[in-house]
């Protein structure tokens, strides 16, 4: 078998891994990749096809993804293309990666045009997850799961949307019983949704493409900052500007006059208290995360932003479906232009 890691995670835990499948009479050949995103590009690709060719693995042999999304996506997408496709067994290590990335079967590598652009559905025989590893994820990595997990409670579960967020300091402390039954959680409701609609071909607002809240504007953030935004600190972002469109679109409740704003009370206000902006924004406060969206939407970057998104995968003619929520646990999809988004965010008037 193949145990596939970066130049993280490999140092850490990849001769515990290694000793467990050697414990098992099982003949281990080790891969270790750079870390980072550039890894998940054709030449890593190859490389690990042709080290596994050399090694002399076979159609029963198995793939073993140790480390974050990056190792899940580029092994993954090796495991589906050797020979055929082999079995994938998925050791997420960061928060992110066990949340998100390794469960729903979806691996890729990027091109120079842009992020995933090749990629399959590669289904994992097993997701192996223990929240211990995290203790050496660094906090900023780790708020990036804590922006999915959110993001999981706001489609599906107000009961888990409040419960991350009430939890914040125990998972930042990593308290790993916390963080078991956190990501568990987070774990059952991505899967439910993905078995729903294993391959996104469900129609548009049922199927897993709502998966995507927060990331129409968190991608065209996290390539504006040239990548100085990390994925789910750009989805933080996309999830405010996700509530101030369902609010100007007026699906979603916006706050009653005088109710206060994002700094009014502590914790999770109820629907009706609150606007859901001013819900997110609080909520992702408390995840450390970031929430000023305005500093965006200057106006270079905001015609930045226009052209990007007219660029989206998720566009048809000129409409992009855009996943936003009437409240916590409830989504709905709005179609919308570019300009239309980029107006509305900046504007109250802008089109509604
Ligand atoms: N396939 C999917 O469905 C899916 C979903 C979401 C994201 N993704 C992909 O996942 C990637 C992002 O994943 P990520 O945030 O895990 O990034 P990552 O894999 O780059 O990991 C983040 C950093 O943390 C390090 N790390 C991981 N685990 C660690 C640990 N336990 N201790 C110390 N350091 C550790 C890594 O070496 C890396 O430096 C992106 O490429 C994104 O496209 C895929």
């Amino acid at each position: 078998m193949a145990l596939i890691s970066d130049t993280n995670v490999m140092p850490l835990y990849g001769q515990a891994a290694r000793e467990s499948l050697e414990a098992q009479d099982l003949e281990v050949h080790s891969f270790t990749v750079p870390a980072g995103e550039a890894t998940k590009c054709t030449e890593r690709l190859f490389e690990l096809i042709d080290g596994m060719v050399a090694a002399r693995m076979g159609r029963r042999d198995v793939v073993v993804a140790l480390g974050g999304g990056v190792v899940g996506d580029l092994a993954g997408l090796a495991a589906a293309l050797f020979m055929r496709g082999i079995s994938l067994m998925q050791c997420p290590t960061s928060l992110l990666a066990q949340v998100d990335a390794s469960v729903g079967g979806k691996v890729a590598i990027d091109l120079p045009s842009g992020k995933n652009l090749v990629g399959a559905f590669h289904f994992p025989t097993v997701v192996l997850i223990d929240p211990e590893v995290l203790s050496t994820l660094p906090d900023r990595e780790l708020s990036c799961g804590l922006a999915e997990m959110l993001k999981h409670g706001a489609l599906f579960s107000p009961e888990h949307f409040c419960q991350v967020v009430a939890a914040s300091d125990d998972i930042y402390a990593r308290d790993t019983d916390v963080l078991a039954r956190m990501v568990a959680t987070s774990v059952g409701l991505k899967a439910a949704c993905v078995s729903r609609d294993p391959r996104e071909q469900g129609e548009a607002g049922k199927g897993r493409v709502v998966l995507n809240l927060g990331h129409t504007v968190g991608h065209v953030l996290e390539m504006l900052s040239d990548f100085e935004l990390k994925h789910g600190e750009a989805v933080a972002l996309g999830l405010v500007a996700m509530a101030r469109l369902s609010q100007r679109k007026q699906i979603a409740p916006t706050p009653p006059a005088g109710a206060g704003g994002a700094g009014a009370g502590a914790g999770v206000a109820e629907a009706g208290e609150q606007g859901l902006e001013d819900q997110l924004r609080q909520a992702l406060a408390a995840l450390r995360l970031p929430t000023n969206l305005d500093e965006w939407l200057e106006d270079e970057r905001a015609s930045r932003m226009e052209s990007v998104l007219a660029n989206d995968k998720k566009r048809a003619g000129s409409s992009i479906s855009f996943i936003a929520l009437k409240a916590i646990g409830s989504p709905a999809v709005l179609s919308l232009t570019a300009a239309e988004i980029v107006s509305l965010l900046r504007d109250p008037d802008g089109d509604c």
